[in-house]
């Protein structure tokens, strides 16, 4: 059974990976809108991702003895200013999350919840990967810089590789 306090941070928690699933999903559409089939696809994958990590938490909650809440979802930003932009907020959205995870997990220990302390041990490796990823994609068009023809590679590779690590 679930404290109310941890039922609580974890439905929020729930909006938050819902939202985050929101916001990939305009970016997905943003580049495909430009034409970037492969930052497209990969987008859409992330935010099937983000929907996964919702459902994940909505029926431990349940589980639980708690109650998951469907939140009710903003509008996501509809433009993004470039490809650059896209990844720059990317990682700072997944840094934000990491911390939203890591509160939850000390509030916890502060509760002495250890099932669910032990339950957001996968939020918490999924979360250093997902910045890694964010990182190592920052750093590669760091590489690529303003070559047309290095986008043009990015794009085609993150279409090939049907990333599995979104
Ligand atoms: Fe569910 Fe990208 O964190």
């Amino acid at each position: 059974m679930v404290s109310k306090k941890v039922e609580s941070a974890l439905n929020d928690q729930v909006a938050k990976e819902a939202m985050s699933s929101q916001i990939y999903l305009a970016m997905a559409s943003w580049a495909e809108a430009q034409g970037l089939e492969g930052v497209a696809a990969f987008l859409y994958r992330h935010s099937d991702e983000e929907r996964m990590h919702t459902l994940k938490l909505m029926h431990y909650i349940n589980e639980r003895g708690g109650h998951a809440v469907v939140p009710a979802l903003a509008k996501p930003p509809k433009d993004m200013k470039d490809i650059m932009d896209v990844f720059k907020s990317i990682l700072h959205q997944e840094v934000e999350v990491t911390g939203e995870i890591n509160a939850i997990v000390d509030l916890c220990l502060k509760e002495k919840d250890y099932t669910t302390h032990n339950f957001m041990q996968w939020y918490v490796a999924e979360q250093i990967e997902e910045e890694r990823l964010a990182r190592t994609m920052l750093d590669k068009l760091n590489l690529i810089g303003s070559d047309k023809g290095g986008l043009y590679l990015f794009d085609r590779d993150l279409m090939a590789s049907g990333n599995t690590t979104a």
